[in-house]
């Protein structure tokens, strides 16, 4: 059977860093509630002539050069964003052509703070069909462009950065020991659409609009979804939470990460944490993170590697790679 191999990782942030401090200068917060409530004491902000794309592309050429392939290997590109350059044509078909890609399929998803886990899930279909032999996925976010700066419930909680992953179909066992993605879960509840969302679209206000949000309400099913879909991911795999070596979860918020891994009974020391640095950079978050691991050491060949995230709609989803 075929499983899609995780080759090589790459992310990108923008220079400009702006931490509590710097926001509380703007709007009515300080740095003991930010780091209180939510472990995040800095985050990137793009610059005013970068686009998501400009991050999107940083992180492509890095997680190529990672994968160590020839971008005219790649037949397969998946962008991942709710920040994208233009309504149409798809984010992803500005990076294809920047990237030199010129053959292959290339389209945006839109699973908001999910949207790793959602590229990720249709790669890995594409590549275990025989459909795509080698894939790029892409997480790249610019939510400082949505953000209402006067609102001090979610300025201060988003950031902004890319990360990218280079997946290869290749023949494996068909066990938990394969290396490779070795499920992936996801679910959609549309009751929970204004829970968080964005108050402007082309079709409703022709304007971009700015992120709103239920802070407890988003919480309170992010720990109780977030636990459940990477338990059912690990079922599907064959495997249980004390198989995990490695937690990398999408970085919203310190306080829900913990919970989630307590209810998993996983130590804390195997979640990989990168929210106090990035803030929630959306479908970045996960790629950014592994990133971090996998350059400072932690994550390394055969370990075992849960993803989880959860974004508007609600959205959520969990994979389980052997890496
Ligand atoms: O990818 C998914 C994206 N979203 C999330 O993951 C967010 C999930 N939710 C959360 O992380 C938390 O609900 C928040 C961090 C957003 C808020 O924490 P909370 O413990 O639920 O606080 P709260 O909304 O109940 O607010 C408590 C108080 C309020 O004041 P009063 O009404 O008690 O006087 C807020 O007005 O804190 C106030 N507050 C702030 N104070 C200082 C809200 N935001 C701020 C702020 N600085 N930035």
């Amino acid at each position: 059977m075929l499983r899609s191999r995780i080759l090589g990782c790459g992310s990108y942030l923008p220079e400009k860093v702006l931490t509590n401090d710097d926001l509380a200068k703007i709007v009515d917060t300080d740095n003991d509630w930010i780091v209180g409530r939510t472990g995040i004491t800095q985050r990137h902000i793009a610059a005013d002539d970068q686009l998501t794309s400009d991050l999107a592309l940083a992180a492509a050429e890095r997680a190529v050069a990672a994968a160590g392939i020839d971008v005219a290997e790649l037949d397969l590109l998946i962008l991942a964003t709710s920040t994208p350059d233009n309504t149409f044509p798809a984010t992803a078909a500005k990076v294809q052509a920047r990237l030199g890609m010129h053959q292959g399929a290339a389209f945006d998803v839109q699973a908001v703070c999910a949207g790793f886990i959602c590229a990720l899930r249709v790669a890995d279909s594409f590549l275990r069909s025989g459909q795509a032999r080698t894939a790029l996925i892409i997480g790249a976010e610019t939510y400082s462009r949505i953000l209402d700066w006067q609102d001090r419930t979610t300025c201060v909680l988003f950031g902004d950065g890319a990360g990218a992953a280079v997946l290869r179909a290749e023949e494996a066992d068909g066990n938990s020991a394969d290396r490779g993605v070795l499920s992936v879960k996801m679910h959609t509840d549309g009751r929970h659409y204004d829970a968080l969302y964005v108050d402007g679209g082309v079709s409703s206000t022709q304007t971009a609009g700015h992120l709103r949000m239920q802070g407890k309400e988003v919480y309170r099913h992010a720990v109780v979804n977030l636990a459940a879909v990477a338990g059912e991911a690990l079922e599907a795999a064959g495997l249980e939470t004390g198989d995990i070596d490695w937690l990398v979860p999408h970085q919203a918020n310190l306080r829900i990460m913990n919970a989630i891994a307590s209810r998993l009974d996983l130590p804390t020391e195997k979640m990989v944490v990168t929210v106090d640095r990035h803030a929630n950079t959306s479908s970045a978050s996960i790629p950014l993170a592994l990133v971090e691991a996998i350059q400072d050491g932690r994550i390394k060949p055969g370990d075992l590697v849960v993803m989880e995230a959860i974004g508007g709609g609600f959205v959520w989803g969990s994979a389980v790679v052997r890496w």
